[in-house]
């Protein structure tokens, strides 16, 4: 199928556009995984400083309760004279209490915590006496307490005499999971040896316990000891996440950092990016489709005066404006008009000529026929008649001789007659338009059974000789035509006049001329009317419809001094 101009550029439009978009979503998906890759390493950063520092405090706590358990002091230590032991905590700001707690959990005695924390230190020892009282056996590994928002981790020694223990040790001290300066919505989770989570920041009460290795970011855990991944947190929102085991310890520390994080900068990157991108393409297409008009509308005009040059000989000419190109072309085509104009002009006056000629010529021949070989021929019967009637009898045989002599004269004279008079009608001459019409229909049904219609306003109408030849030399071809390729059955000619305008319709009820016959050059016959009508002033229509029939209409403008009866 052919493809208009306007569509081309549409697509190459589109071929550039596609994939640039192709490319922008690209970056777009690239971007954001950049994005979730550093969110993730800044995870894993966090995560290993947060293990670090629980290793190394949980190191120094350890360190420091071993070395206390070895003191006899220590070992047989009464509620009166620990205090001025255990106040080496006063030196460690992280640390908020010492206890030594007899093998039931009750407190023997403690150091004397700070005001501010004497209240979280208070519900972390009845938590430890609970928990010793309930299984005084339990391993003494460290314990994670979430008391008023924070995070206190225990650890503790057990006091031995010999190798009955004594009594308990118990160190207090802060843990450091505050997320306040990392990343708004940042969590950090502390998972025990168990899989359960021992610490959990923000919200750390609500999730205390709760099995983490069934969640999706405690399942990416499960064949390495640290690493990095896309992950739903334990309440269910997706983060990207960083962990690693806590050195010397069963413990891992996982910290998610939202998914959307750095994602809202990309994301408006893209926006500006689309926003430029539609305006760009809007424009670009904007701009394609005026070039396809800018190209097409003076192909449309070129195209249309070619077709008025095929259907009616125009001979206008065509602005030569547009691109260039096409100005080139528009330049090309009003040359052509020109010099077709200057042709036709020369086969105008040709043919004008060659009517003329040969209307002088059958004129002529049509004399010479009828005045010498009409009176040699009549001159010729008249002598075989004297001969018939002579004084010396002619014998039977030449009787018989000279009559059919006579005969063939007789239909001699009447075929010199007849061409004579089809050369040049005496009758248009003699008698005027009508009468030659008349009796050419006449002749026409004789010979073709063609049932004819005639119909004209007056018996003596006439336009002035030219016209009136004319006229009979069209009427005189149209029925040649019905004659020779119409079966018609039917004939219907109709000379009219008003207005100063004749009208001259020869209508047949045949088969109907096919349109490209009619613009068909190698339709002399046609072309011959065409030329006759041009010469006095008038227009020939040739229409048929298929199996209705043909109608020659032709308008001729008649001056009212020339119209009238002769
Ligand atoms: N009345 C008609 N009915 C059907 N077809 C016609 C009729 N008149 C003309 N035609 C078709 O149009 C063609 C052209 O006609 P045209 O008179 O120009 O040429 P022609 O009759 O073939 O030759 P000539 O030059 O001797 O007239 C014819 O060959 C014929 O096919
Ligand atoms: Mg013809």
């Amino acid at each position: 199928m052919l493809q208009s101009i306007r569509s081309r550029l549409i697509a190459l439009v589109l071929a550039v556009a596609l994939p640039l978009l192709g490319l922008l979503v690209w970056v777009f998906w690239s971007e954001v995984s950049r994005v979730h890759n550093s969110a993730q390493d800044l995870a894993l950063r966090i995560a290993r400083s947060l293990a670090s520092d629980l290793s190394d405090s949980n190191a120094r706590a350890n360190a420091l309760l071993t070395r206390m358990v070895g003191r006899p002091k220590i070992r047989h230590a009464t509620a009166g004279d620990c205090d001025s032991l255990f106040a080496i905590v006063d030196f460690f700001p992280q640390y908020l209490n010492l206890v030594l707690f007899d093998t039931r959990g009750n407190i023997v005695c403690s150091a004397t915590p700070t005001e501010a924390d004497a209240k979280i230190s208070a519900a972390a020892e009845s938590l430890i006496s609970a928990r010793l009282r309930s299984a005084p056996n339990a391993s003494l590994e460290t314990i994670v307490l979430p008391i008023a928002g924070k995070w206190i981790s225990v650890d503790f020694r057990a006091t031995r005499d010999g190798n009955a223990v004594t009594g308990i040790l118990a160190l207090e001290q802060y843990l450091d999971l505050d997320v306040g300066a990392f990343p708004t919505g940042t969590v950090v989770t502390l998972v025990d040896a168990n899989g359960r989570i021992a610490a959990r920041s923000p919200d750390g009460e609500r999730w205390l316990g709760r099995d983490y290795s069934a969640t999706g970011a405690g399942r990416i855990a499960t064949t390495a000891r640290e690493g990095r991944a896309q992950a739903r947190g334990v309440d269910g929102v997706t983060r990207q996440y960083g962990f690693t085991h806590v050195p010397g310890r069963d413990w891992l520390v996982y910290v998610g950092i939202p998914a959307g994080v750095g994602r809202a900068a990309v994301r408006s990157l893209i926006v500006r990016g689309l926003s430029a991108g539609m305006i760009i393409f809007a424009v670009v297409l904007l701009l394609a489709l005026r070039l396809a008009r800018t190209i097409k509308s003076p192909l449309d005009v070129l195209a249309g005066a070619a077709k008025r040059v095929a259907d009616a000989g125009y001979v206008g000419q065509v602005p030569a404006d547009g691109p260039r190109e096409i100005a080139v072309v528009a330049q090309a085509f009003n040359h052509m008009i020109e010099s077709r104009s200057e042709v036709e002009t020369a086969l105008e006056a040709l043919s004008k000529k060659l009517l003329d000629v040969q209307e002088e010529e059958r004129s002529r021949i049509a004399r010479e026929i009828h005045d010498e070989l009409g009176q040699l021929l009549t001159a010729l019967k008249m002598d075989i008649g004297g001969l018939l009637i002579s004084a010396e009898p002619l014998n039977p045989d030449q009787k018989m001789m000279a009559r059919r002599i006579r005969q063939a004269l007789t239909q001699t004279i009447s075929s010199v007659q007849r061409i004579s008079a089809e050369l040049r009608p005496a009758a248009l001459d003699d008698f005027g338009l009508i009468a030659a019409i008349e009796s050419d229909v006449h002749t026409f049904e004789e010979r073709t059974g063609v049932e004819c219609d005639l119909s004209f306003p007056s018996d003596t109408l006439t336009f002035g000789s030219e016209v009136d030849a004319a006229i009979y030399r069209i009427v005189q071809e149209a029925m040649t035509n019905v004659a020779r390729h119409s079966d018609a059955t039917r004939l219907e000619i109709k000379l009219r006049q008003n207005d100063g305008v004749a009208s001259l319709e020869i209508r047949d009820d045949g088969k109907g001329i096919p349109a490209e016959k009619v613009r068909d050059h190698r339709s002399l016959g046609i072309i011959g009317m065409r030329e006759r009508a041009r010469r006095i002033g008038a227009s020939v229509e040739v229409e048929g419809v298929e199996g209705r029939g043909t109608t020659v209409s032709v308008r001729i403008p008649v001056p009212a001094a020339q119209a009238g009866a002769s």
